[in-house]
Order: C-alpha cells, then sequence, then structure tokens
C-alpha cells in the first residue's frame, strides 16, 4: 500500500482558515464552547482554533465508540463526556469526518440535552453518499467521495494521525 495525496497541507490551511472566518462571524463575537470529538478531530480542532484568534471561547472534547451489535441502525456510545455545562452556550461540535452519520446524530442528540443556546456541528471531511441516517453538517470542508482517507487526524487502525496532509491507502498492484 502506498499513500496518495487527496488533500494537500496549503488547501487544508486555506480551507480551515475560511471555516473559522465563517464561524466567528457567525457568532457575532459571542463566546462559544468548542467541543472536539476525540481522537479523529483534534488535529482539525487545533487548527481551526487558532483559525479564531478573537473568538472568546472555551475548549472542550467528547468522545464515541460504534459497536456492532445485532441492531441494524448501529449503536454509538459517549465514552467521554463534557468536562463543563454547556446550558445556554454556543456550541460548535468539531469533527474529522461525516461518514454513515451514526456518530455526530448521536452526539448531538446528546449535547441538544443539554440545552445549549446554539448547536453547530463543522466537519472538515463529509462523505455523503455513506449515509446510513440522514444527517446534514452546518459546515463542511471538503465533500469527498466513498474512499477511505487518512491523516490530518484521521486514522486507519491508530496509524497515519499525524500526517500534514489528508491521503489516500492505495494498492501498489497495477
Ligand atoms: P460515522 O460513520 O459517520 O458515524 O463516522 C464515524 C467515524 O468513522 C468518524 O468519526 C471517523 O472516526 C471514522 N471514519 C469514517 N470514515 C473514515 C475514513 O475514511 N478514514 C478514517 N476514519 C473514518
Ligand atoms: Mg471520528
Amino acid at each position: 500500500m502506498r499513500l496518495r495525496t487527496l488533500i494537500p497541507q496549503e488547501a487544508l490551511a486555506a480551507r480551515v482558515s475560511e471555516l473559522g472566518r465563517a464561524l466567528c462571524a457567525e457568532l457575532g463575537g459571542e463566546p462559544v464552547v468548542m467541543v472536539g470529538v476525540l481522537t479523529g478531530g483534534f488535529v482539525f480542532l487545533a487548527d481551526l482554533i487558532r483559525a479564531m484568534p478573537d473568538q472568546p471561547m472555551s475548549v472542550e472534547f467528547v468522545a464515541a465508540r460504534s459497536y456492532s451489535g445485532t441492531s441494524s441502525t448501529g449503536g454509538v456510545q459517549i465514552t467521554h463526556e463534557l468536562g463543563a455545562p454547556i446550558g445556554d452556550r454556543h456550541v460548535v461540535l468539531v469533527e474529522d469526518i461525516v461518514d454513515t452519520g451514526l456518530t455526530l446524530t448521536r452526539l448531538r442528540a446528546a449535547l441538544l440535552a443539554r440545552q445549549p443556546r446554539s448547536l453547530r456541528v463543522v466537519t472538515l471531511l463529509d462523505k455523503p453518499t455513506r449515509r446510513r441516517v440522514p444527517f446534514t453538517p452546518d459546515l463542511v470542508g471538503f465533500e469527498i467521495e466513498d474512499r477511505f482517507v487518512v491523516g490530518y487526524g484521521l486514522d486507519l487502525d491508530g496509524a497515519y494521525r499525524n500526517l500534514p496532509y489528508v491521503g489516500e491507502l492505495v494498492s501498489d498492484e497495477v
């Protein structure tokens, strides 16, 4: 297997800056709680918050794990809860990729139950053709086709998160 660059570092940086500016404009200077989804979302979150230098904010994390059981809709378990209350706060949930939509559907419901003032979901990548449940993020960095991608936080069995670009694993065979 070798890696083919799908989204180069410069394109990521440019798009993350745009997303940061868009979020700041929408928030209109009001404080926000930026909630990163562990583990994949941490690289995107780290760059995104630094694209919002004048925005008052705090940072929290949640983690979720999907488990395959008998349920055909798939199950998602929250494995790390928020460390601070978000009631009446503006909240932005920051994820690496939306695939089936199951993880963010579960996380969004869990956060909404805490009655934030507003809740936005921003994802770096979106694979809309893979949805098993309808889910529309509020902001998307890049829409991609049905491919398995790694880098910039995204992993394959824990590896490749540290790549500064988003790549696709392709077979060497020709
Ligand atoms: P969901 O299917 O929308 O619930 O996505 C759940 C999680 O699957 C994402 O947060 C990623 O951690 C992981 N995932 C989905 N597609 C990819 C991919 O192409 N590369 C790496 N991880 C992925
Ligand atoms: Mg993830």
